[in-house]
This record gives C-alpha cells, structure tokens and sequence, in this order.
C-alpha cells in the first residue's frame, strides 16, 4: 500500500513546517503546523488546494512519486489564504493547463495575489465535478475562514476537504491519519488553532455545520493537521462547541503586574477559587504568556477574571492587547470579574468597566481596586470577588 494513500484513489501530499515561528506573524508554533493538500489519482486527475510556497521542491516531488509524467487536469481552490494557495502560479507553471475550480470571491484573489488567469470553472452551491471513481461536490462555506471559503465532498468514498474547517496547529511527524498517531497535543492546538484564527466567525462555522450536517461523513481532510477517520465525533463537537462560544467549568485569570502587587491580587482570587472548589484555575501573566494561549483558555473556560495595574494613566498595554483580542474575535456568553491597581490615580479598574460595556460579559461582582499595596480589605474583596464567581459557575451546572 502506498504511504500517502488517504482512502480510495485520494493521495496525502501536504509539508511540514518546523521554521516559521509565527503563523500569520502572529501566532506561536510550539509544534510547527502542517499545509495539508490532496491528490486524486483517478481517470481525470485532481489537485485541491496546495501549499505554502516555500515548500513547492517537496510537494512536486509527492505529487510526481503518485501520479509521474501525468497532467493533473483540476486544481480545487477550497480557500485562499496564502499558506494554501502559495504555490498556485508554480502549479500553473508545471501544468499549464490546468483548469482552476474555485468559486466567484476565489478569482478575483487568485489575479489579484498572483495574477494567474487562464482556464478555469467557477462553481455555485451543490455544482459538481466527476472524476471517474470520486465525485466531488462544492459547497460554499464563507467565512470559515475567508470569503471565498468553500468545502468540496467525495460522495464516492464520503471524505470532506474541509479547508481551515477542523483543522489545527502541529505537524505531522510521520503519518497524518489520526489513527497512526498520537494525538495527544493536537487536542489543545486544535482549541488555539480555532480561538486564534477561525475564533471571529462562530455564526458562520454553525451554518456551515448546518449545511454539512447531513452528509454521510467518513474521512475529513482538513488543511491543517491530521486526516480525521474514528475521531470525526471529538473534532465536529470540538468546533461546533467553541463556534457556539460554548465552554467548560474553570476561570481564566489574567492579569498584568509592575511590582508583584496587583499579582498579589491575582493570587488570593485564584486561592479562594480553589477553596470553592472551581478546579480548573488557569492563571497567565500577560508579560509572559503569548495571547494566543490566553485566548485558547478564554474559549475554553467559562469564568474570566481580569486584573490590571495603571500605566500612565491607561490600562497596562498587554492588558489593553488582550482586550483588544477578545473584542475582535466577539467572544460570547462569559462570567467576568476584574481588578486593578494604581499608584497615585486609578485608571485601569475605570478602563476595564469600559471594556464590560462592549463585551456584554455578565459581570458577576463588583471590580476590586488597590492602591499601591494589599491590604487585609484587598484580601476580603479579592476573596468576595472569587467566590461570587464560583457561586455563578455553580449555579450554571446545577
Ligand atoms: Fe490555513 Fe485561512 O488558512
């Protein structure tokens, strides 16, 4: 059997990417992150989607070990974000007639990114397109993660290429069906990947899911991450869950600090949480935790608890980043307390009241604010502050 084999005559040819150190400049890779594309190797040859263009030398290679001097007669454009659509015009290059298959947002963007016209079939919801044994079928999926998102199923063999759709941070290190590998980190990339990147368009994952819904799903093949077979269930509840801003019993407690004091705070919340018996306590320090994994913990946790000390007047600016962030992504349905500390005049406790209004975050006390220093008073509201947090948590789950 050949290694690349997905299922049928559906071939794995995507990289790995173990250099970038930030994806979209943004976002820390602990584990790198894969560019998956397919091949399907049957009477009429088909490419979907390609990959990041510094990795054309490889991916040439796969797509010549499977298929040798034969043309590949479609290119399936699912999204067009660059680290998939990269190599299109070194594509075109090698198979000059090539016809394109994406949607009407899809062309516009492949003129505009890399002034590639040419041959091409613009496809509408439900249009398909028979290879011999697979036949695929569009679906139109915008804004999971781009405009001209769309998703393209093999009613053949019932395997979903999904573009961004279940995808997640991590290479794959060997083989990329989930039943071959361990999965053990990719769970929690999977929460970053989707918080980070996909985390702004919840209502547009849910209707794609609603459009999905009923087709007879086997194998998803994702552009990031593994090829998911047995684990579809875990994957489609993951996404469903986090599109739905649905989350788990915890609290997330971030919180900037200058000297230890308004740390100091942090500390005696996170202290009378646990004695209420909440145990998922997630505690960042936004100097030194990356907000892609704070953001990873506010989708997953429904308890939020931010502190922040004044810093010429304004909030503290990683604080201020942080909200920021929460702000764009439209972040639903959270328990929210906060706390501050000033100096000589308070502003961050006044800021973050600010940042309530917008969020429409169900506020469970009243913000606790510190001068200069604890004091037992800082104590007993900090201990207020938690408790009335665990209590909301608790009153959610009965
Ligand atoms: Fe992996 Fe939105 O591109």
């Amino acid at each position: 059997m050949q290694k690349s084999l997905v299922t049928g005559k559906i071939h794995y040819v995507g990289v790995n990417d173990r250099n970038k150190h930030r994806f979209e400049a943004m976002w820390p890779l602990p584990y790198g992150v894969s560019y998956n594309s397919y091949l399907i190797d049957d009477d009429i040859v088909a490419l979907i989607d390609t990959v990041d263009a510094c990795y054309f030398g490889t991916y040439l290679r796969k797509i010549k070990s499977i298929i040798g001097n034969r043309p590949i007669q479609y290119l399936i454009i699912n999204h067009m974000e660059p680290d998939h659509s990269g190599s299109i015009s070194l594509i075109k290059q090698q198979y000059p007639d090539i016809i394109i298959v994406g949607n009407k947002q899809t062309f516009g963007m492949i003129e505009g990114f890399y002034g590639v016209t040419g041959d091409r079939y613009q496809v509408t919801d439900g249009d398909f397109l028979a290879l011999g044994h697979h036949t695929l079928r569009f679906y139109l999926t915008p804004m999971v993660h781009w405009p001209e998102t769309m998703m393209t199923f093999d009613e053949a063999d019932g395997v979903l290429f999904a573009g961004d759709g279940f995808g997640c941070f991590g290479t794959l290190d060997g083989g990329f069906l989930d039943t071959r590998i361990n999965l053990d980190h990719y769970w929690d990339e999977m929460i970053r990947y989707y918080s980070n990147i996909v985390g702004k368009y919840g209502s547009p994952v849910q209707k794609a899911l609603q459009k999905l819904g009923g087709l007879p799903i086997k194998t998803i093949c994702s552009t990031h991450g593994p090829v998911w077979t047995e684990n579809i269930p875990r994957v489609i509840d993951i996404y469903d869950k986090l599109s739905r801003y649905e989350a788990e019993e915890g609290v997330v407690i971030a919180y900037g600090s200058m000297y230890g004091n308004t740390e100091q705070m942090a500390e005696a919340i996170a202290s009378e949480l646990s004695a209420q018996g909440i145990k998922n306590i997630v505690m960042h320090n936004v100097t030194k935790s990356h907000p892609s994994f704070i953001l990873k913990d506010i989708f997953k946790y429904k308890g939020l608890i931010i502190g922040s000390p004044t810093y010429s007047n304004q909030l503290f600016p990683e604080v201020e980043a942080l909200l920021s962030k929460i702000l764009l992504r439209e972040v639903k349905n959270r328990f929210f307390g906060y706390f501050g500390s000033y100096c000589w005049a308070g502003a961050a406790v006044k800021r973050m009241g600010e940042f309530v209004e917008k969020s429409k975050f169900e506020l469970v006390a009243d913000p606790v604010e510190m001068k200069q220093a604890m004091r037992e008073e800082t104590y007993q509201q900090c201990e207020a502050l938690a408790k009335a947090m665990a209590d909301r948590l608790k009153k959610e789950s009965v």
